[in-house]
Formats: structure tokens, C-alpha cells, sequence
């Protein structure tokens, strides 16, 4: 049974770099074991993430998250059962919508900031769809500077 997760939070500390490379080289190395692939967005003090995988490791590791102290106001905005995973090679991607084409954020909302919490979470979703198939992304987490390659779970 695979479920996809979208939740968005606000950093403690304005999302410090290197709050950031932190939470992502935990993020490369828990996640292949337990099966979780998705996207991690960053943005000012913003976070968006998706995570996707079994339903009882989704779950486990958005209650992990949900109490982690860098972060708060976490909401989930949509939660759903899933046939396929949309994020398959990435034990967890990154993406800055500041690096984005305004336009992108046009397309979905009334304003060019990312504002999870004044949109529904199908748009949030598109959002991060769309910015990734832009070139947005400013790194495979396991291809960042200094990481040890790490395959997607999943993948041999
Ligand atoms: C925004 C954000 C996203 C995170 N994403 C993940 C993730 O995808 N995988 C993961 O294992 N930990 C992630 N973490 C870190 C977890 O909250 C937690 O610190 C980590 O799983 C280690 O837990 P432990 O200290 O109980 O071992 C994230 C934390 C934050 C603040």
C-alpha cells in the first residue's frame, strides 16, 4: 500500500544552510532503508516536502518530523493513497522556488510567493511538480557536494 504525504512547516531559525544539509543527509540516509522517496522544498523560512512509501513508514516518519525542533506549524495538505510513486528516483530531492521563473508561481497562486498555508494542497502539489520539471532543482540529495551516492530505495 503506497501513500504520498504533503505537509508544509516553518523553520525555527530561518532555515539555516546548514540546518538544511543537515536534515537532508539524515533525510539520504534513513530514508532508503525504510523505503521513502519525495522532494524536499525550501524557501525563506518555508518548508514543503513530499513523502512517499508504505503507508505504516509514511506515517512513522511524518510523526519523526512533526516533532523535530527545527521546525513547527506543520500541517499536512494532502494525503492519499497512491498506485505509483511520482518521486521514484529520489531518496529525497531538493528544491529552492527562489531559482523558479516567477511565472510558475503566477500560474498557481494569486501572488509570486510560495504560501502552502493560503493554498489548497492540490496546488501546492502542482506547485512542486511543476518547479521541478523546471529547472529548479538545485540537487539530487545524493548528488550534493561531498555525499556518498546513495540509490533511491527501491531501486537495485
Ligand atoms: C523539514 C524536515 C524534513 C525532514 N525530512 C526527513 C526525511 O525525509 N527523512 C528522515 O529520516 N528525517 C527527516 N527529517 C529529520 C527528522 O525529523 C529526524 O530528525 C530524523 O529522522 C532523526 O530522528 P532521530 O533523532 O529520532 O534519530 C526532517 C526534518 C525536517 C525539519
Amino acid at each position: 500500500m503506497l501513500v504520498r504525504l504533503l505537509y508544509a512547516s516553518r523553520a525555527v531559525d530561518d532555515a539555516s544552510q546548514k540546518d538544511l544539509e543537515a536534515i537532508l543527509a539524515q533525510s539520504r540516509a534513513r530514508n532508503p532503508a525504510s523505503g521513502i522517496t519525495g522532494f524536499l522544498c525550501s524557501s525563506g523560512s518555508l518548508f514543503l516536502q513530499v513523502l512517499e512509501g508504505g503507508r505504516m513508514q509514511v506515517n512513522a516518519l511524518y510523526n519523526q518530523i512533526v516533532a523535530d525542533t527545527r521546525h513547527k506549524d506543520v500541517v499536512i495538505l494532502l494525503y492519499e493513497e497512491v498506485s505509483e510513486r511520482r518521486f521514484a528516483d529520489w531518496s529525497m530531492g531538493l528544491v529552492t522556488p527562489e531559482r523558479a521563473n516567477a511565472s510558475v508561481l503566477l500560474k498557481h497562486s494569486e501572488s509570486a510567493t510560495l504560501d502552502p498555508y493560503g493554498v489548497s494542497g492540490g496546488v501546492s502539489m502542482a506547485l512542486l511538480g511543476e518547479l521541478m520539471a523546471t529547472a529548479s532543482i538545485v540537487g539530487r540529495a545524493d548528488l550534493l557536494p561531498g555525499a556518498t551516492p546513495q540509490p533511491a530505495a527501491g531501486r537495485p
